[in-house]
């Protein structure tokens, strides 16, 4: 099963609009003609619309870090689905750890965006990893698990054709301490086992998993080599384009 390598940015609470747009146009000529590797950068909302407009016919699509799951509604300070949609946004990061941790995000609260996401059209890339105590305390399975199947509750296997995963393990988020490629391959061979169990070998063998976890330019050959990786979601390494550039170009 040959699944196409997709390499996010995920900008997390960096970057004005004009820094993004001066970002853009240094980085869509630095991937012109990279067609092997699908490219995306998820950027703030204030971000999004200039992004879109700046990355028209390059190779870069466009996401949100996130998204309320109502269509509309009394819900001060949330941004729905469809205002992404309208802008031309196409896919939408959900329950990235940094979500969990100080927002309050649960699986059933990344369960119903996930679900208001697809029906609006856009795709999803779903986070899920254990922190480090829960990786010491040889809760990493069960932890990744719970993610993953909370998360996906009630989806069909048509649904998961427009999703894609991130295993990022709390402890290797912006710390430089990156999981070995042994220790990711591991959890994603684990976690596709899951969906197999869950959705079948097909969707299992279909379906993207990101690695993300201070992936760098330096590492990310090895990540990529591995079986079950077919992606990375990136933090600090994409903010430049140089150096998002290296990554695109594994
Ligand atoms: P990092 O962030 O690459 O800076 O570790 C990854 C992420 O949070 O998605």
């Amino acid at each position: 099963m040959s699944r196409k390598k997709f390499i996010a940015g995920n900008w997390k609470m960096y970057k004005t609009v004009s820094e993004a747009v001066a970002f853009a146009k240094d980085a869509k000529a630095r991937t012109a003609g990279v067609s092997n590797v699908q490219i995306a950068i998820g950027a703030p909302f204030t971000d999004l619309l200039s992004l879109v407009q700046e990355l028209k016919g390059s190779n870069i699509e466009v996401a949100a870090q996130n998204c309320h799951w109502e269509k509309e509604g009394a819900f001060t300070g949330e941004i729905s689905v469809g205002m992404l949609k309208e802008i031309g946004v196409q896919h939408v990061i959900i329950a990235h750890s940094e979500r969990r941790q100080y927002f309050g995000e649960t699986n059933a609260t990344a369960n119903k965006k996930v679900k208001a996401v697809l029906a609006g059209g856009l795709g999803v890339i779903l986070c899920a990893g254990e922190t480090l105590a829960e990786r010491e305390g040889g809760k990493t399975f069960d932890v990744v698990k719970d993610h993953v199947l909370g998360s996906l509750d009630g989806l069909t296997v048509e649904d998961l054709k427009n999703v894609v995963l991130a295993y990022e393990p709390v402890w290797a988020i912006g710390t430089g301490k990156v999981a070995s490629p042994a220790q990711a391959q591991e959890v994603h061979a684990f976690i596709r086992g899951v969906l197999k169990e869950k959705f079948g070998a097909d969707a299992a063998n279909a379906m993207r998993i990101q690695y993300g976890g201070s992936v760098k330019p330096d590492n990310v050959k090895e990540l990529m080599g591995m079986a079950d990786i077919d992606g990375a979601l990136v933090g600090g390494a994409a903010l430049k384009p140089d150096s998002f550039e290296a990554l695109v170009k594994f």
